[in-house]
């Protein structure tokens, strides 16, 4: 017969017809009498149990079939006598289609996380990593979906780039083979760029999105982007996935509308449609995730300025919380701790800061009358510290570009991002969510190496 997938054959109520799953087995009992095979197919958290009668079957292929082995059983499908499982499989028929030696990696329960990273490769197999990546698939869904609802035009900003939408420097360079070189020396020799023009991985998409905004009125990218900073950190990737909305004449207050409204819509769309991998990641990972997740969305963000916040701190340590990094005043950048004790310890809420120092943010944000802060709105959350960077950006052709000037970043051109205020200039805003950053928040996990499928960071590379 044709597959059943297990996802549907655990809530199927034919009792009594022939049914056929296949997957790969995730544990194999046996007594005298009976055989139990766990077999798990990705199609949910859950397995189908298997029931084999030894005597139907080659004693030798029987006791092959061990952990991460993949077979086809074919059988009845009858109710289960067994606690937490409503249906199984009678097995009549099992084939199998590979057999999996000792030396599986994956074969052992229980692994440390860290263990499975070495073994990025096969730990997909593993319950928790499959639970990872189906929300993964689910929010990244949930995010086209949002858009699209909404009135934004998904629209792809290019990978390689020669500019610096963040002004840190932090970029990959691209070059390109120097094939003259390769035919002569017979080994692989690179240009110093990219065909004549120095160019790089993207930081961001945003400078490319505002193009896209200005003309459309409301467009999202959603890819890849990449930063060269040495940082060994279980919130930082050399590699991740940023969503970068941009809406054409939205102010700070609509902004900061749609940053909370986006994140509240994305994690509700997890609470609705990953019940079981969440009830799972729920009692393996994090006691309180549910909890967490359900009041994120019932709760209103707090709004405080950059200055509000450094007041909160410097009473903090007047009342003798230690902090690694010291609270040295206005103007200093907010390490992680510092984010994450506003919104774990003192508010117990995401919180969205803005109005942020001039000189520790980005050239191209919308500068408040006072001159020195800026209209930043940077999302803060619980266990994750910074999960959304936006702001109001500059419309005036003259500010950004003395901008530009003051920074020393005349060395790229930055004319045809200037054009968008030369030529019909309109207010604008946007913000860039770290894909992996909001995977983090969903499902609980504590390294952002296990929210990715294969994490690139300084030490890891290797496939
Ligand atoms: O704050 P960032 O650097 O802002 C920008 O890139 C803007 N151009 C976005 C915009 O306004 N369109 O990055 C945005 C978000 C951060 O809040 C964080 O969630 C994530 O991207 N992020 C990282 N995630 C994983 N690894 C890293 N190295 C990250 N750097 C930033
Ligand atoms: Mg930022």
């Amino acid at each position: 017969s044709t597959r059943t997938k297990v996802v549907d054959a655990l809530v199927s109520t034919d009792y009594g017809k022939e049914i056929t799953v296949k997957g790969w087995v995730r544990s194999h009992r046996s007594s005298k009498a009976v055989d139990f095979i766990a077999l798990n197919d990705g199609s949910t958290i859950k397995n189908i149990q298997v029931v084999v009668d030894p005597a139907k079957m080659n004693e030798e292929d029987l006791k092959s079939i061990t952990t991460g082995a993949c077979i086809r059983a074919t059988g009845l499908l009858v109710e289960s006598q067994g606690k937490g499982q409503t249906c199984e499989v009678q097995a009549e028929e099992i084939e199998i289609y590979g057999l999996c030696p000792s030396d599986y990696p994956m074969q052992k329960k229980g692994q440390s996380f860290e263990y499975m990273r070495q073994y990025a490769h096969m730990r997909l197999r593993t319950n928790t990593f499959g639970a990872v990546f189906r929300i993964r698939h689910n929010m990244a869904i949930a995010i086209h979906k949002y858009f699209h609802e909404h009135g934004f035009y998904y629209f792809n900003s290019p990978l390689i780039t020669a500019s610096d939408c963040e002004g840190a420097g932090e970029m990959f360079q691209v070059t390109t083979l120097d094939l003259d070189r390769v035919a002569k020396s017979g080994k692989v020799e690179y240009d110093k760029d990219f065909f004549g023009k120095k160019t790089n991985l993207t930081v961001s998409g945003q400078l490319e999105g505002e193009l896209g905004a200005t003309a459309l009125g409301a467009i999202y990218t959603f890819g890849p982007t990449f930063r060269a900073e040495n940082s060994n950190t279980p919130r930082h990737l050399a590699e991740f996935w940023m969503i970068e909305p941009e809406v054409a004449f939205m102010d700070k207050k609509e902004l900061m509308d749609l940053e909370e409204d986006f994140i509240k819509y994305c994690v509700q769309w997890a609470l609705d449609n990953c019940k079981d991998d969440l009830a799972f990641l729920n009692q393996m990972i994090d006691k309180s995730l549910l909890q967490t997740l359900e009041s994120v969305v019932k709760e209103d963000f707090v709004r405080l300025t950059y200055t509000e916040g450094i007041e909160i701190l410097q009473q903090a340590v007047k009342d003798g919380h230690k902090f690694e990094f010291p609270i040295s005043g206005w103007g200093m950048d907010l390490a992680s701790e510092h984010e994450r004790y506003l919104v774990e310890e003192h508010f117990k809420r995401p919180v969205i800061m803005t109005d942020y120092p001039a000189e520790i943010k980005s050239f191209y944000m919308k500068k408040n009358p006072d001159g020195k802060t800026m209209q930043g709105t940077d999302v803060l959350f619980p266990r994750i510290g910074e999960i959304i960077g936006g702001s109001v950006r500059e419309e005036s052709y003259e500010k950004l570009m003395s901008e530009i000037e003051r920074r020393g970043m005349r060395e790229q051109t930055y004319d045809w991002y200037l054009d968008t205020r030369k030529y019909g200039s309109c207010p604008h805003a946007g913000f860039g969510l770290g894909f992996e950053r909001l995977i983090l928040f969903v499902t609980g996990m504590q390294n952002i190496r296990d929210v990715i499928p294969f994490p690139r960071t300084p030490k890891n590379a290797e496939f």
